[in-house]
């Protein structure tokens, strides 16, 4: 199942950049929900992991509780930097970060253990415990987290192998598995303790063409089954427009673009098709910056 013709309901303006629509002339979502639906917000974040260099630049964004929201945008634009800041591993230099509408920053110890626990985090290169089997590795936020016992965990790990198609696998060792499988057992793993909110950071990366879609319909099935709310970030386009609510674009620290499915393939903005049609020249130009030709070659 694809949501890609989903529509969703429109409130107040809340991003920084213009919706995609709205470039296009076309009537667009200004933002993915309406005022107060929003599970996980962003506003006017600004962060740089030194005082010299700003990596975020006032970046607004705002996540639809039971949605699945794309954040897109190059290799080093500060994908995984907006995963940090909701999971508290960093704070933010100005704005806010909300989660549930409670600043992440501020919270306290004892709150901050129960925000992780509502988390499910897939890391990027995330590898599974190579000396574990697919079971252990599936059990050990179960066994990290909680006091159930090893009867209940066994059933739980095994729903949850079930749920991405692998629970033959759990006496396997990763080694023994295709990359394909081992990013399942890694959702299997994100979903361990039903997370409220599941964070998904590049799962498609280096997946074959099948793999990929396996574990993009996974990603979404999951979220709409277990009633979860989902940020995926990724370079992917295709797969995210076959699965995602919606799509945030981000370049140079800052939103440039969002906007439903439907609005991002209808959009003209240069920035939106350079990366929806794969260019590799445009707004985020092939050249680093150099002396001109001219100055080079003289
Ligand atoms: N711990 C850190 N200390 C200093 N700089 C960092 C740190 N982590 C990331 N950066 C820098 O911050 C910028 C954003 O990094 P981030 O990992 O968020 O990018 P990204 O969009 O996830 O990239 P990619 O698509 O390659 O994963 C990069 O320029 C990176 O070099
Ligand atoms: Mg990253």
């Amino acid at each position: 199942m694809t949501v890609a013709d989903a529509s969703l309901s429109i409130a107040a303006p809340a991003a920084s950049a213009a919706p995609v629509g709205a470039a296009a002339g076309a009537p667009a979502p200004s933002s993915p929900c309406a005022a107060g639906d929003a599970l996980v917000e962003l506003k006017d974040v600004s962060f740089g992991y030194t005082k010299d260099r700003q990596i975020l630049s006032g970046v607004t964004l705002t996540v639809p509780r039971g949605k699945l929201v794309a954040v897109m945008g190059g290799s080093g634009c500060g994908k995984t930097t907006v995963l940090r800041l909701l999971c508290g591993q960093i704070r933010a230099g100005a704005g806010e970060v909300l989660v549930g509408g409670k600043p992440v920053a501020t919270m306290k110890r004892d709150e901050m253990y129960a925000h992780r626990r509502r988390l499910g985090m897939l890391f990027q290169f995330g590898a599974l415990f190579t000396d574990m089997t697919v079971f252990d590795n599936v059990a050990f936020p179960m066994h990290e987290h909680t006091d159930l016992p090893d009867e209940i965990i066994r059933d739980l790990v095994l729903m949850k192998l079930n749920a991405v198609g692998l629970r033959g696998t759990a006496q396997l060792k990763p080694s023994e598995l295709s990359g394909g499988m081992a990013r399942r057992v890694a959702l299997a793993r994100t979903i361990a303790l039903d997370p409220q909110i599941a964070l998904y950071d590049e799962p498609f990366a280096g997946l074959d063409p099948i793999s990929l879609s396996v574990v993009g319909q996974l990603i979404r099935r999951l979220n709409d089954a277990l009633g979860m709310t989902s940020i995926l970030v990724t370079h992917d386009v295709a797969e995210s427009l076959k699965i995602v609510d919606y799509i945030y674009f981000i370049s140079e620290g800052k939103v440039v673009a969002h906007g439903d499915v439907a609005s991002i393939k209808a959009s003209t903005d240069p920035f939106v098709r350079q990366f929806v049609d794969g260019e590799p020249d445009g707004p985020v130009r092939f050249h680093y910056p150099a002396k001109t030709l001219a100055e080079d070659f003289a």
